[in-house]
């Protein structure tokens, strides 16, 4: 008998056909965001689940899912999952990590260039009718080219980021919680250096770290005071990791020359004071959303799945210890 499944949000037909020719599936092609009774009630009985970033995984959920092996998560940041919870109710949880970095570095780039050279702010003024014709000091901004980049976790995504940079002729610092290999800095022509020297010596500080409490607000107050004025920041790694409140202070001072963000803290929440702000663009965390890497992600998500349910083997498993129901076969080559 086909092990019962659920989808949460819609998802590719294609990918819906795959799930379907392993398990029983019940979809959500509407795409009705569940809340959190909704999730409980419709995961109740199902043997595995396809989450995206807004479906939070806790224990009260757990608890009221006692059939459930697998939470495989269309992303590849998991902290809408309580990892620790799951691990303790014998749920084994996976991730998509790799398909989407070279999506997500490119975004970055959206960002940095829309965000310095106020891409999307003239072109409100453009729209509105608000444009008279040439002159010399309009919508002056930031080069980028040769200016400093700092990238704060120098990871899969940090290191395509870098990588890009070498086209704008821009000296590399980073910092993460590790030095990176000698052939990873040669290849990224990055310089480690630690997190007070990054965060003051950038012109550009873009961040790549998963969320977790270690790296809640790590650019806080005390970080945005150390920023050289008029620099830029940018996120698209995860809301929280920035103190939104102290960055709305920091840009609205004429500290910072502004912010390009893409996730934010108490997403979809924005905060009031960001919105109406001109030198902040802001995007719905898209960071990774061209159609082919959506599709990939959605696409390994199901394979984690059905190979969760079929083999107890997912290859992107994060919780090895974890093998609900399947012998023990030491640690998943993939995890985080
Ligand atoms: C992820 O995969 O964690 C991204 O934030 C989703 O785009």
């Amino acid at each position: 008998m086909k092990p019962d499944i659920l989808v949460t949000r819609e998802i590719f037909d294609d990918v819906l056909e795959y799930l379907a020719g392993h398990c029983a599936v019940a979809a959500n092609q509407g795409d009705t965001p569940m809340d959190a009774r909704t999730l409980a009630r419709n995961l109740a009985d199902k043997a595995g689940v396809l989450t995206t970033l807004g479906d939070r995984v806790d224990a009260d959920l757990l608890a009221g899912c006692p059939r459930l092996k697998a939470v495989c998560n269309i992303a590849v940041g998991f902290n809408n999952i309580d990892l620790a919870a799951c691990t303790r109710a014998g749920v084994m949880v996976t991730n998509t990590p790799g398909v989407l970095d070279e999506s997500t570095a490119d975004f970055t780039w959206a960002l940095i260039l829309a965000t310095a050279r106020r891409v999307v702010e003239s072109d409100a003024h453009l729209r509105a009718g608000e444009w008279h014709g040439w002159y010399l000091k309009q919508f002056m901004g930031a080069d980028v080219h040769h200016a400093t980049l700092g990238i704060l976790g120098l990871g899969r995504i940090g290191r395509q980021v870098a990588r890009r940079a070498q086209g704008f002729d821009m000296p590399v610092l980073y910092h993460s919680t590790r030095q990176a290999d000698p052939q990873v800095e040669r290849a990224c022509n990055a310089t480690f250096v630690g997190k007070d020297e990054l965060v003051a010596r950038s012109d550009i500080l873009t961040l790549h770290v998963p969320y977790a409490s270690s790296t809640h607000h790590i650019i806080g107050r005390q970080e945005l005071a150390m920023m050289k004025p008029g620099a830029i920041l940018i996120n698209a790694a995860r809301g929280g990791v920035v103190d939104d409140a102290a960055l709305a202070e920091a840009l609205a001072d004429g500290r910072l020359g502004g912010a390009g963000l893409d996730v934010f803290e108490n997403e979809p929440a924005l905060h009031p004071a960001l919105a109406g702000m001109r030198n902040v663009v802001l995007t719905p965390h898209i960071a990774s959303s061209s159609t082919a890497t959506r599709h990939a992600m959605a696409m390994l998500a199901a394979r984690n799945l059905v190979a969760a349910l079929t083999t107890g083997q997912p290859p992107h498993l994060l919780n090895p210890e974890v093998r609900a129901g399947f012998p023990a076969e030491g640690p998943g080559p993939h995890a985080r």
